[in-house]
């Protein structure tokens, strides 16, 4: 069990919705926080209301900029302490039709959903390791980045990333003995302002100037579909900050907000079990080549 207390995080995507959730929950169990956005007026609201609470740091941050994540780290560090808990969690969403797909926003998503979790990795896992104290770190992903629905190809396909990227690094951390645990996020539907940050992050992103009068109206209207989908039906923020609190105590790899992808899992997994050839003593062998091969790699990082 990890003892929450007295430590500091970094949190990114922090200014509202889920990422103050996760700050709030951290503040009631003492933690120090560095909370980070792009979002310079809901940062300084978040800042103001967390500082009632815990000692708080705020950066205006874009995951993008590795030069700044790097920059901001030592910031935080000098003014908090080391930190120990890193939740990655700023991000985009929505519905995305085929038709509207361009390499503008494969870009755009990638490079913030995927990019932005990996950037953090980059600036933070090399000081843990080399500290070698426990800590943990938090990855937001989405229910349908372990079942994909078909709802948003680019969408989705970026949180599955942060799903694989998470239960990796979380293996190869125990398997070369680092006290370092990884949850990866995937939170159902909750209520936030994710529908209008993503318009804004896509209009900025990939602007239309050719865009017809019907083009903005069908994107008002999904805006304020999908506005009012995630505030009736979504979970509140503040009950998936407790969640994941108890997630990094107990060391969990997954924490998992709501069952809407229960269907999807199940019929995701039994059409990868039944897509597995029948078994042969060749599976048996490398099985045995693959254990040995791991071994081989966690004696390696230990000398
Ligand atoms: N709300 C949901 O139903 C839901 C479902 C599945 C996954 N998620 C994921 O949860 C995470 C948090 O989203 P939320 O629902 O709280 O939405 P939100 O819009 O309320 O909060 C996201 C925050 O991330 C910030 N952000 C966006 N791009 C950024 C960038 N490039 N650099 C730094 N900060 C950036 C925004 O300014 C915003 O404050 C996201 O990764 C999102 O994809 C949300």
């Amino acid at each position: 069990m990890l003892d929450l207390a007295g430590r500091t995080a970094f949190i990114t995507g922090a200014a509202q919705g889920i990422g103050l959730g996760i700050a709030r929950a951290f503040a009631r169990e003492g933690v120090r926080l560095a909370i980070t956005d792009i979002d310079q007026e809901a940062l300084d609201k978040a800042e103001a209301e967390l500082s009632a609470h815990t000692s708080v740091a705020a950066f205006v941050l874009d995951v993008r900029d590795r030069p700044a994540f790097a920059r901001i780290a030592d910031e935080a560090e000098e003014r908090l302490g080391p930190v120990t808990l890193l939740v990655n969690n700023a991000g985009i969403g929505g519905p995305l039709s085929l038709a509207e797909m361009s390499y503008e926003l494969w870009d755009l998503y990638v490079g913030i959903n995927i990019g932005g979790v990996v950037n953090g990795v980059q600036t933070f896992l090399p000081r843990l390791m080399a500290r070698g104290e426990p800590a943990h770190l938090v990855n937001t992903a989405s229910g349908v980045g372990l079942a994909p629905a078909g709802g948003s190809t680019i969408y989705e396909a970026s949180k599955a990333g942060v799903v694989g990227l998470s239960e990796a690094l979380g293996k190869q951390l125990a398997l070369e003995g680092h006290p370092i645990g990884v949850t990866v996020l995937c939170p159902g539907a909750v209520a936030t302002n994710l529908a209008a940050t993503s318009r804004t992050a896509r209009d900025l992103a990939a602007p239309r100037s050719d865009a017809t009068t019907e083009d903005r109206e069908r994107d008002d209207r999904r805006e304020r579909d999908e506005t009012s989908f995630l505030r009736n039906l979504g979970a509140d923020p503040d009950d998936v900050g407790p969640l994941v609190v108890e997630a990094v105590r107990s060391g969990a790899t997954f924490a998992i907000t709501d069952r809407s992808t229960a269907g999807q899992l199940a019929q995701r997994a039994k059409a990868l079990f039944s897509a597995l050839p029948p078994a042969t003593e060749r599976d048996h062998r490398l099985d045995v080549f693959m254990a040995t091969q791991r071994r081989r790699m966690a004696q390696e990082s230990e000398s």
